[in-house]
């Protein structure tokens, strides 16, 4: 038994706490012993609820009634994103090492969520505080059994469906569904909430494996993982197989989307095209108009999650044109040229499917290096935390830029967004 993991005692922790709310990471996690924002501030909480109304007849009239056909659409939408935020309770369970490291370059641990943690601008103090408030666990060594133990291992792995759930970096297994490793995403599924065992050595100690494996809500109360009824001795022999097998090459990427310029287009590109599949589609989820949303613009223009926010509105042609606020407070182009000489917006959303490639590719592990920076200071990709564009939109962006970013006809259609909690 390890009792001190049992559950992080929040109120014994006033400054983790503090930093939790002040950070807003309660938009996103449930976290114990906080009280989640409004409605209208959670990113998570919101999106649960709205797709819940699918199986609920009586809301999706509701719904309808008070929306019409769009209704559907935002029940569909919401159910793609943000339903399987992992909730931060018992915290404790991690190794200090790897929460420090983490929080302040976080990687992709569930290759099944569509959405990762976002690389947040958190301060040495800030991880510090939630690092030591979070009474997180000392390193301890990890196993190093032998060659015929981690083969007893492998094998118990597979005979317990293990695999059925968790990837385990490129090792291939009997009982592992092709549907694991296609990586499709977005994918909501049954999946979406199991790591890739590759990070457990990173995150855990061998101790709270085998804890974990015995009885999973004694580690963490809100856990999805399954009791398996393991003895002991399994337990103790999946730990080690787990915590040491050596990690096979990593796995490829899902989609490599080219970089290259995009193929010429017939018809002309129309800002519509553009606002519709990637601005009001995406982006403006962050990047919205401040008026429109009682005075929050999202995290990218009012701030948010930490940040002081950056004054970019994508609702509409004009906000595009205005840009952002730089350094000195001026509003500035994002045509303008970034460090590679492309215009800053293309540079953010080409940064993105890099930092989704590199989650492929664990620099740490693989003896592989990575050139992208992806400390906290380093530029971020965009979208914020979400799968990258497409290849076919960004090459709308691409091709939209080039004719020269022609205006659109017609002002867009309102596009209502639900006003519950508000
Ligand atoms: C925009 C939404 C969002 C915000 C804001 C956010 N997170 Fe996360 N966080 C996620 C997602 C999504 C994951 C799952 C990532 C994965 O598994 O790859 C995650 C994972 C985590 C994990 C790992 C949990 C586990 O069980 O593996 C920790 C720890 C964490 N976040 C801490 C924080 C902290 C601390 C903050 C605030 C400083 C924060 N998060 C803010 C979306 C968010
Ligand atoms: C009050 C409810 C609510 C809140 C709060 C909310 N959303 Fe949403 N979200 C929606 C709805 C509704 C849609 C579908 C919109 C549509 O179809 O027009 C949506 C769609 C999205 C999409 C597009 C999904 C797709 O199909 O690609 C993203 C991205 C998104 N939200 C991000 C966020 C983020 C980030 C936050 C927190 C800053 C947030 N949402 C907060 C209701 C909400
Ligand atoms: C039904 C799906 C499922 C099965 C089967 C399953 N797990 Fe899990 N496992 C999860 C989920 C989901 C989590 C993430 C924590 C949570 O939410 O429960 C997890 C977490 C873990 C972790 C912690 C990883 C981390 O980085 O935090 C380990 C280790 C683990 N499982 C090992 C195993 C082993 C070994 C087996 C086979 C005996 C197994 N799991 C079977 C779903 C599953
Ligand atoms: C989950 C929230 C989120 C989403 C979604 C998002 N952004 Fe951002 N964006 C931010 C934040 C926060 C910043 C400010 C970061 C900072 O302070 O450095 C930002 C900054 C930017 C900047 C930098 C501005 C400049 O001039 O340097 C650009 C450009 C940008 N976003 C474009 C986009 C585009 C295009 C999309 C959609 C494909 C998008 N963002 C989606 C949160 C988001």
């Amino acid at each position: 038994m390890v009792p001190a993991l049992v559950a992080v005692v929040l109120a014994g922790a006033p400054n983790a706490t503090e930093a939790l709310v002040r950070l807003e990471c309660h938009r996103c996690h449930e976290v114990e012993n906080v009280a989640p924002p409004p409605m209208a501030k959670q990113c998570a909480g919101c999106h649960v609820d709205l797709s819940s109304a699918a199986s609920d007849p009586q809301r999706m009239k509701q719904g309808h009634a008070e929306y019409g056909e769009a209704f559907d659409r935002f029940v569909r939408r919401t159910a793609t994103l943000y339903v399987d935020v992992p909730p931060l309770v018992g915290l404790a369970r991690f190794r200090a090492s790897w929460l420090r490291r983490w929080l302040k370059a976080p990687d992709d641990l569930r290759p099944h969520l569509a959405e990762s943690m976002p690389r947040l601008r958190l301060s040495d103090a800030d991880v510090e505080v939630l690092v030591s408030g979070l009474g997180l666990s000392a390193d301890a060594p990890l196993p190093t059994p032998p060659a015929e133990r981690l083969a007893q291992g492998a094998a118990l792995f597979d005979a317990k469906g293990c695999a059925t759930c968790h990837l385990f970096g490129n090792a291939r297994f009997r009982s592992q569904p092709a549907a694991l490793r296609t990586f499709k995403r977005p994918a909501v599924s049954v999946y979406a909430r199991a790591p890739d065992l590759r990070h457990a050595r990173q995150r855990l100690n061998r101790e709270v494996v085998v804890q974990l494996l015995l009885d999973p809500r004694a580690v963490n109360a809100r856990a999805a993982m399954p009791s398996l009824g393991l003895t002991a001795d399994e337990a103790a022999l999946l730990a080690d197989y787990v915590l040491a097998a050596p990690l096979a090459a990593p796995v490829k990427a899902p989609s490599t989307p080219s970089l290259k310029a995009p193929a010429k287009r017939r018809s002309p590109v129309r800002y519509e095209d553009v606002d519709a599949r990637v601005f009001r589609k995406v982006c403006w989820h962050c990047h919205s108009n401040a008026d429109f949303a009682d005075g929050d613009g999202g995290p990218g223009n009012t701030g948010g999650f930490g940040f002081k926010g950056v004054g970019l509105s994508l609702a509409s042609y004009e906000e595009v044109m205005n840009g952002s606020i730089g350094p000195d407070g001026e509003y500035r182009s994002i045509f303008r040229k970034g460090e590679s000489g492309e215009p800053v917006l293309l540079e953010v959303l080409k940064r993105r499917v890099h930092e989704n490639q590199r989650d492929f590719v664990k620099p740490l592990e693989d003896g592989r290096s990575s050139t992208l920076d992806a400390s906290a200071d380093a530029p971020l990709g965009m979208p914020l935390g979400l799968p990258a564009l497409e290849p076919e939109e960004l090459a709308l962006v691409e091709a939209w830029i080039a004719a020269g970013k022609p205006r659109p006809a017609s002002p867009p259609g309102a596009m209502p967004r639900p006003t519950m909690g508000r």
